[in-house]
């Protein structure tokens, strides 16, 4: 399949990693050769914690590093809470937004999601918006108007194909070693790019990254990143291992 956008890999850390685990980012560096860097985008979203630290690691290999969640708000008293403007002062330029673990144990609905896609977007970070049904709703035949639904909740007005990325991450599929099929996975990105062209235009929606996320291998990820309109990878567990991480990008390069 030839690729008119350029795919983006991007490693979800979540509440994974210590200081020594910046090695798995050096690491990736390291395999990220010049044929890799032609071909797709990486980027690696450790926890906050580590920001800055893999930002300064990464600085001059070409590879992005993103925040897995950012506040609504710029500033003041949020307890706990991370701004997407320090994310951005971190060296971030991707920030991961209504991941389902943010929407299902944070009680995070679509209308946060967008405020925090927005709030992004404003910080010149690229949201990657995260969208994806449950198990029951896929047994329910209701995977495609869910995953609509939260579009049109999720998405900010105006967003461009270079200031958003959206993510399909089928909730049942994360972490459980489970994928969806190819035939289904082309059926909800399809949906998706419509929808995305109804929300901000075609020409617009022709451009935007549709990652798929969830339980993406080296050995899969051949298989669902040639998918039509499969721009790329959101990756949890195998983004841990620089080799494994790099067998993803390979596959999509
Ligand atoms: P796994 O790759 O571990 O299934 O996680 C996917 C995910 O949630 C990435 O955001």
């Amino acid at each position: 399949m030839t690729r008119t956008i350029r795919p983006l890999v991007a490693g979800n850390w979540k509440m994974n990693g210590l200081k020594a685990d910046l090695a798995i980012a050096t690491e990736v560096a390291k395999g990220y050769d010049t044929g890799m860097k032609a071909a797709v985008d990486l980027a690696i979203c450790p926890p906050a914690t580590l920001l800055y630290l893999a930002s300064a690691a990464l600085l001059g290999s070409r590879i992005a590093t993103g925040g897995q969640d950012c506040s609504t708000q710029d500033s003041g008293a949020f307890t706990g809470e991370t701004s997407a403007v320090m994310l951005a002062d971190t060296g971030a330029t991707f920030a991961i937004v209504g991941h389902s673990e943010r929407r299902t144990l944070h009680g995070e609905t679509s209308a946060t999601v967008k405020d925090k896609a927005q709030a992004a977007q404003k910080a010149l970070l690229v949201p990657i918006v995260c969208v994806g049904e449950t198990r029951d709703e896929r047994e329910a035949g209701k995977a495609v108007a869910i995953v609509k639904k939260q579009l049109r909740g999720s998405i900010p007005d105006g967003s461009t194909a270079a200031t958003l990325v959206v993510a399909y991450e089928p909730v049942w599929a994360i972490g459980t070693g489970l994928t969806p099929t190819a035939a289904d996975v082309a059926e909800m990105h399809e949906a998706i790019r419509n929808e995305l062209g109804r929300l901000l235009g075609k020409v617009t929606a022709a451009g935007v990254r549709l990652l798929y996320g969830g339980s993406v291998k080296p050995s899969n990820a051949a298989e669902l990143m040639n998918v039509a309109n499969v721009d790329g990878a959101l990756v949890g567990g195998a983004s841990l291992k620089a080799e494994d991480f790099l067998g993803i990008a390979r596959a999509c390069a």
